[in-house]
């Protein structure tokens, strides 16, 4: 959290993926400093130089070649260095590691709400662990939206439809503010949320339902830590609605219809079986394979006959519409459950 030189300018860098952005953000702005005095300098000396009263006559120059070579390889040399950099880190942002633990996001004008794997929700604050990767598995109800946290230099789209990730591990507890980063609509600027980053004796606290007391907002010098146990919305995320986020899946699989054709042990009915499913490859009967990920679980169940699995017919009709973004997290919960 101690920042110097130019990341002391940006917000506080909470994610260790933020160390990583801010050291290559540093190297651009003193790049641009160095090439920005090394032009203008040059421009004001050469301009005081060849001065019109000590040189009257312009001499003409036509080209000098390993100037030239100079001039282009050097800047082709940067521009390699700042890709690579910047793939580097890219990777790293968008590769979440195995062992993260997994919230669902679901944007709606003009909110964000959070979904837990022991069926939890909130709405505004997204409650996660210090020190522990967190995968969010993104969805929106209605329009773009963009999931931003300037603390983790993370940011990603949230898209009707599809499933879009990101993740972040942060070692700053306390509060830190999400925005929206896509225009949205009339209170767009307004949807906003806080991730409460806990420390571990909070957090299994809140696994069990207790009541925070007032978390102070990350990287305040004098956060004022309240002793009285002021009731925040993390009370309405310790509600436990209908049990975990598997079993709320496996009854709207129950109560859906789902079950009469797709068994959960690896038999064949209708349509192919769940188990192992998630994760692994499928072949298609048009010869291709692909992975069975969030978004192609979401595809088969929004648009069964876009993707036929070898073996199967066409036969099963879309609930596209007919699950909410809740419910239809749920469900793919459950058939990830079945691995
Ligand atoms: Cu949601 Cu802007």
């Amino acid at each position: 959290m101690n920042q110097t030189g130019i990341a002391s300018t940006l917000p506080i860098a909470a994610s260790d993926v933020a160390h990583s952005w801010d050291a290559l953000y540093g190297f651009l702005v003193w790049l641009s400093v160095f090439f920005f005095i090394l032009v203008v300098g040059g421009m004001i000396y050469f301009a005081v130089r060849y001065r019109s009263g000590t040189h009257p006559k312009a001499k003409y120059s036509s080209g000098n070649v390993p100037l030239e070579i100079v001039w282009t390889i050097i800047p082709t040399l940067l521009l390699m260095v700042i890709f690579a950099w910047g793939w580097v880190v890219y990777k790293k942002m968008i590769q979440a590691p195995a062992d993260a633990m997994e919230v669902r996001v679901i944007g709606k004008q003009w909110l964000w709400q959070f979904q837990y794997a022991d069926g939890r929700t909130s709405a505004g604050e997204l409650y996660v662990p210090v020190d522990q990767a967190v995968k969010l598995v993104m969805s929106s109800e209605d329009v773009l939206h963009s999931f931003f946290i300037p603390n983790f230099r993370v940011k990603q789209d949230v898209v009707p439809g599809m499933y879009t990730s990101v993740w972040f591990r942060s070692n700053v507890p306390g509060k830190h503010q999400v925005y929206c980063a896509e225009y949205c609509g009339g209170a767009h600027s307004g949807m906003l949320a806080q991730i409460v980053v806990l420390t571990s004796e909070q957090w299994s606290a809140w696994k069990q339902g207790a009541k925070l007391g007032e978390i102070p907002v990350a990287g305040q010098k004098h956060a004022a830590v309240s002793d009285d146990r002021v009731e925040s919305s993390a009370a309405s995320a310790a509600r436990f609605p209908e049990g975990t986020l598997v079993a709320q899946g496996k009854k709207h699989f129950e109560v859906r219809g789902c079950v009469a054709c797709h068994s959960a042990d690896g038999s064949a009915k209708l349509g192919p079986s769940l188990k192992g499913l998630y994760g692994g490859d499928v072949a298609l009967s048009d010869g291709r394979k692909v992975r069975a990920d969030e978004n192609y679980l979401r595809k088969s169940i929004e648009n069964p006959n876009a993707e036929i699995v070898r073996g199967f017919s066409a036969v099963m009709p879309t609930f596209k519409g007919l699950l909410t973004e809740q419910e239809m997290n749920a469900v793919i919960a459950y058939i990830q459950s079945l691995n």
